[in-house]
């Protein structure tokens, strides 16, 4: 019998991701990787800046990484044996990130996703603490399952999804380390987590010395520190750790994205052995969190190859170097644009903030309209009900905000269209665009994005006028 796959293609109305990919001109398919660059069906090659959304610091298909895999696959290797055996590779594995991470990181969980890193530390923290209270900060990103999503700062991702976990408390964002002392003296909370950049929330680098009184703050209040290092970590930001940077020690932390080298999912959480033995140290809880999934040989066959091609390489370094020439050209193009606000980062993870500003825009063509009522505008509008006046002035403002984040999407499309470069925007923030290539891209690949961005910025300098 002959067994038919019925494969549903979406018929009269296209689901909105298509028509947002379209309205983008964004909806390619992709047939090939390689490096830094994508090809599709047309047969056309693109420069991918986005580099999937930071699981590619290796590249699209890195060689050493597709090879340890099917090495792997060809040798017929044990791989989901992890709760029945000690699985070779992922004990190395976990040997390896514990040698490579800051302070005196000594346990590992895996799982799959970042989500998922995420929340193995949030239970983490409240097993090891007895505490219910997790503090994270305004505009943070730690994904979109509900325990990660109780921590995110960004009511945008949550409004839709409450009740979302009880107890947590969001502390202001902008280095304010008095917001910090009031919420962890004052409350009493079991764990803090943050992001060393914030990535998702538009590239905010910390002020210098923050983090080091993060970490005072939290010892000094018996508060546990966990930072979220999927996207800044293994060489993203210059360093393997962003950490590294700021030299702290962190009690729990997370890795994800980059970490199987973008070819199989994993998910990495770290914690102290005195975190892990409060939590799961005894024979009651020793199973309490766990997951199928993670742990698997192969993944870690994956990873385990992308570690050593991170340190054989010396990727983060050079990555911190390309980063610095990046941001520098960027800076030197882009400033005689007053709409491009900022370019901001660490390594190559920067972000370009776009502001077209579109006060009062909206109002203007509001007055227009009223023109064609008999008399002024200003006599009409005064006569307004005043629920009609609210409205009016909320939609106003919250159109002026959409049309300076549709004003920075155009930037998006118009590398895509006329430059052949993919771009998009940060999940928080959709007036900053995202560069955050393959770390192994090359100088040549930065002057051809930068000569690209200049000439888009020139474009809509005169669409401006
Ligand atoms: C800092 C940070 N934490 C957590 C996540 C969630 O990761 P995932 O999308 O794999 O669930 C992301 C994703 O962008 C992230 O940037």
């Amino acid at each position: 019998m002959q067994i038919h796959l019925i494969v549903t293609v979406a018929t009269s109305t296209p689901p909105m991701m298509v028509d947002f990919l379209k309205l983008q001109h964004s909806d390619h398919v992709f047939v090939n990787g390689d490096g830094t660059s994508l090809l599709n069906d047309q047969g056309e090659r693109y420069l991918d800046m986005v580099a999937g959304y930071g699981c590619l610091n290796l590249g699209h298909n890195p060689a050493p990484v597709s090879q340890a895999v099917s090495d792997y696959l060809e040798s017929q290797g044990a791989n989901f044996i992890q709760y029945v055996s000690i699985p070779e590779h992922t004990s190395k594995l976990a040997d390896a990130l514990v040698h490579l991470a800051p302070g005196k990181l000594q346990r590992v969980f895996f799982s799959n996703s970042g989500t998922e890193a995420v929340e193995a530390a949030l239970k983490m923290a409240k097993a090891a603490t007895g505490n219910p209270t997790i503090a994270y900060l305004e505009n943070s990103y730690h994904g979109k399952t509900l325990g990660a999503l109780s921590v995110t700062g960004r009511e945008k991702h949550r409004k839709h999804f409450q009740p979302l976990v009880p107890h947590n408390v969001q502390v202001p964002f902008g280095g304010d380390i008095d917001a910090l002392r009031r919420v962890l003296t004052e409350q009493d909370v079991g764990a803090f987590i943050l992001e060393l950049i914030q990535g998702e929330g538009g590239i905010h680098v910390f002020p210098n010395g923050y983090l080091q009184e993060v970490q005072a703050l939290c010892r000094e209040t018996d508060t546990l520190l966990m930072v979220d290092e999927i996207q800044t970590g293994l060489g993203r930001t210059g360093r393997m750790f962003a950490c590294d940077w700021a030299e702290i020690e962190p009690d729990v932390m997370m890795l994800s994205k980059s970490l199987s080298g973008g070819l199989i999912p994993i998910g990495a959480t770290l914690c102290t052995s005195q975190v892990w033995d409060k939590a799961y140290g005894t024979s009651d809880r020793f199973l309490l969190h766990t997951s199928t999934f993670g742990g698997g040989n192969l993944a870690a066959v994956a990873a385990l190859a992308t570690l050593r091609a991170l340190l054989q390489q010396n990727i983060p370094h050079r990555a911190f170097e390309m980063g610095e020439y990046f941001k520098s050209e960027l800076v030197r193009v882009t400033k005689q644009y007053p709409f491009i606000k900022e370019v901001r980062g660490k390594g190559l993870m920067l972000g370009i903030e776009i502001n077209n500003d579109f006060e009062s825009a909206v109002e203007a063509c509001a007055r227009e309209f009223a023109t064609r009522l008999p008399g002024d505008w200003h006599t009409t509008y005064k006569f307004l009900p005043d629920d009609v006046h609210s409205h009016l002035e909320l939609a106003m403002k919250r159109m002026e905000k959409a049309m300076t984040e549709m004003f920075c999407m155009k930037f998006v499309t118009k590398l895509g269209m006329d430059h052949n470069i993919l771009t998009f925007v940060t999940a928080n923030s959709s007036t900053v665009i995202r560069i955050q290539p393959a770390l192994i891209i090359t100088k040549e690949e930065i002057d051809y994005f930068v000569s690209s961005f200049a000439s888009v910025c020139e474009d809509m300098a005169t669409f401006n006028n």
